[in-house]
């Protein structure tokens, strides 16, 4: 999937000047999709909705937060999956979103641990859900007070992280010592130039497929949020926000239909954007699972938003780049070109690719609140 954060504004440089009204809005951010970021220190009193509103934070395929939330007596919950809020384009059997569920049981078991609770996890307790998610729970939990719990030191980061969409510093090394430590809970890592040439070579071309492929650019297009107004209504998608935006939308030349149409300006300063942020790769981390079952995804996304926010703690930025893991028939030369340069033997599946280097401070992406996730 591919993922548009402030880019394509930048590049919309020759913009007339708008009018004093124009100036007003250009000016305006979203005023609420954020609101969930500011958790408060305090803890909770119920532990549950202490863990969730962290676990709400978590990096998620398009930021569709398909979390849905039924709590159970005074201490489980189960968790299930909004099947509206799939991908079926880009994500054919629920792979990516599936890890999306992984890093978010991993962000509330980390909180839990913060706050002195154990939470144990029983994931698809009535059986994986094959080849598509379904109704059934993705998980059961259950937290338990425990004496003497050892803290997770990657708490401090759950509200820093970022998926860092923005042009890296190239001039600025990633050490392997720092690559190291990111993918301590699993995954591997190069900054190796000639070996990251050659996947960065597979990204772009997936990158171009995808934009050009109708269904999954459709899809992308469709899961924009144009505007402070549009992402304050549905702070989840792909939010195009900032003053170039705000101003190509009061000038007219950013809309959802020119965004879709491969001849449009619009269209072609995006997809130059998009080859320059996902061409700055000063280092690469993956992550590779034995097989592809639902338990490996999971733990694939459990291990992608450990090294996310050790990656944090280390003033590291980091941004997936999914287009040549995805299933979709037009993909197939990338997907099995970045396997192989991967490494990746038989059932291996590579679950997540990411490059790591020195970005600008960002910002966070938005959050629908907690309250909207409980059944
Ligand atoms: C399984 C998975 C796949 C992702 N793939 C991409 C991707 O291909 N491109 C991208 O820009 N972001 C990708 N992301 C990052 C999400 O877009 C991001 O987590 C989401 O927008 C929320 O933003 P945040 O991580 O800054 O909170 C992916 C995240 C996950 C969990």
């Amino acid at each position: 999937m591919v993922s548009r954060r402030m880019v394509l504004g930048a590049g919309l440089g020759g913009l007339a000047l708008v009018s004093a009204g124009g100036v007003w809005r250009v000016t305006r951010m979203p005023q609420t999709a954020f609101a969930p970021w500011n958790v408060d220190e305090a803890p909770l009193n119920d532990i549950r909705l202490d863990a969730f509103r962290h676990a709400i934070l978590a990096p998620n395929p398009h930021n569709r937060q398909p979390w849905v939330i039924r709590l159970i007596g005074e201490d489980e919950a189960e968790i299930s999956c909004d099947l509206a809020k799939r991908l079926p384009a880009t994500d054919p059997f629920d792979r990516q979103i599936t890890i999306g569920f992984g890093t978010f049981l991993e962000v509330a078991r980390i909180t839990a641990s913060e706050r002195g609770y154990a939470m144990e996890t029983e994931i698809f307790p009535d059986g994986e859900a094959q080849p598509r998610l379904d109704d059934s729970p993705v998980a059961r939990v259950k937290f338990g007070r425990i004496e003497g719990a050892e803290r997770d030191h990657l708490f401090s980061a759950i509200t820093q992280r970022r998926s860092n969409k923005e042009v890296y510093d190239l001039s600025r090394k990633v050490r392997d010592i720092q690559l190291e430590t990111i993918t301590v809970d699993g995954g591997s890592f190069s900054a190796d130039p000639e070996f990251v040439a050659q996947l960065r070579t597979q990204i772009l071309a997936a990158v171009d497929i995808e934009m050009t492929t109708t269904k999954p650019h459709r899809e992308s297009v469709d899961l924009m949020r144009i505007g402070h107004q549009q992402i304050d209504a549905s702070p989840d998608g792909i939010s195009l926000s900032g003053p170039l935006i705000e101003a190509g939308i009061v000038t007219g030349q950013i809309d959802r239909e020119q965004l879709a149409d491969p001849t449009s300006r619009a269209f072609s300063v995006g997809l130059e954007q998009l080859r320059e942020t996902y061409g700055s790769v000063p280092s690469l981390i993956w992550i590779t699972s034995p097989g592809n079952s639902r338990a490996d995804q999971i733990e694939a996304g459990r291990q992608y938003v450990r090294a996310n926010l050790q990656a944090t703690i280390l003033g590291l930025a980091m941004h997936p780049m999914s287009q040549s893991l995805q299933e979709y028939e037009a993909v197939a030369g990338p997907y099995r070109d970045v396997h192989r340069l991967l490494g990746a033997k038989g059932e291996q599946r590579v679950q997540m690719l990411a490059r790591v280097g020195y970005g600008p401070d960002i910002g966070p992406s938005p959050r629908w609140p907690l309250a909207t996730h409980l059944a």
